[in-house]
């Protein structure tokens, strides 16, 4: 934590240096204020993420997801790509089943208060979270990464989504105006934060663990995954993976800043990292035609 620290300072005084240096254009390019949206922009933008899981952890746990479980909340939504039943021992199909059933719950909950959308098309497949690892590692591995052939690999790929609707809901607090949001966007975060805390214990548990067959450990993999969010996202360290215990002390069994409070991302960070693309404007990803609502609509190309 403390190079964290002290680099933050490093960045922060070149800042000021900079802005110094620099004319007050370049200086409000660095303090850019954040766009404002309204509080039934902000919860229907967490139906993407709310969606996702829904679909990943159902499917993960029982083989099929909202058009059994909940077919009213898909809203005749195309079914998600790729989608399938994880091979899991029996104590994480449980929790894993859990957290499915928890996002339903959210995607109720977020329905209840604003009109919301028809589930997105996801791409849920084999060769999506593929490309996640092969850009986490920055070459392509053989064979390509597969959520679903084991648990330590479904675990590994659940550690890429929850994390990112927490600091959403971290980012998305401040700016909501009534208490109704503020309410269900608590209540949501109190439980996104728990099921990311479940992953973590989990994986840090079998940190040592080398995933087969490519011979990289389970702490290396939530360490590329957490740098490829942060490079991705484009607004600095909000992330971090599970440093070797070994050469961290005290370890990071929770992701947290300076402070140990968690981090916030914008709407605009979170698409950036969803669709893989590094540009809220460009889809791919989990999302092959872009995320719903007014604020992930905004910049899409209009058709
Ligand atoms: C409060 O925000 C909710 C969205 O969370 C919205 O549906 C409701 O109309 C807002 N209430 C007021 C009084 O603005
Ligand atoms: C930490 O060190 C112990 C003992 O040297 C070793 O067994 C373990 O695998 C190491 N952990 C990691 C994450 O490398
Ligand atoms: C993001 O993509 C849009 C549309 O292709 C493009 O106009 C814009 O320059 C890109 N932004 C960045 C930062 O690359």
């Amino acid at each position: 934590m403390a190079p964290h620290f002290i680099s933050k300072v490093i960045v922060s005084i070149v800042v000021l240096l900079a802005s110094f240096i620099f004319t007050p254009i370049s200086c409000s390019r660095v303090f850019t204020s954040p766009k404002t949206y309204s509080d039934v922009d902000l919860i229907e933008f967490a139906l993407n993420l709310e969606y996702l899981e829904a679909e990943f952890f159902l499917y993960g746990s029982l083989g099929h997801g909202l058009d059994e479980v909940a077919p009213e909340l898909a809203e005749g939504g195309p079914p998600p790509i790729g989608a399938k039943l994880a091979i899991l021992g029996p104590l994480v199909k449980d929790i894993i089943f859990q957290f499915g059933i928890q996002e339903v719950g959210h995607l109720r909950a977020i329905k209840k208060t604003v009109r919301g959308f028809p589930r997105p098309l996801l791409d849920l497949s084999k060769s999506s979270f593929a490309n996640v690892m092969d850009s986490a590692f920055g070459e392509p591995l053989y064979p390509p990464f597969d959520p679903y052939a084991n648990e330590i690999n479904f675990l590994i790929a659940s550690y890429v989504i929850p994390y990112v609707g927490l600091t959403g809901y971290v980012g998305a607090n401040p700016l909501l105006q009534n208490a109704t949001s503020r309410r269900l966007v608590a209540g949501l975060l109190g439980v996104e934060s728990g099921q990311d805390a479940v992953l973590r214990a989990l994986l840090y548990e079998r940190q040592a663990l080398r995933v087969r067959p490519y011979g990289v450990s389970v702490a290396e993999f939530t360490n590329r995954i957490s740098w490829l969010r942060n490079k991705l996202g484009k607004e600095g360290i909000k992330d971090e993976g599970l440093v070797d215990m070994n050469s961290s002390y005290p370890g990071n069994i929770l992701a947290g800043d300076e402070y140990s409070l968690s981090y916030p991302r914008t709407p605009e960070e979170i698409l950036r990292i969803v669709y893989g693309s590094g540009n809220e404007s460009v889809p791919g990803g989990f999302y092959p035609h872009g995320a719903d609502g007014h604020i992930a609509s905004s910049y899409l190309p209009s058709t």
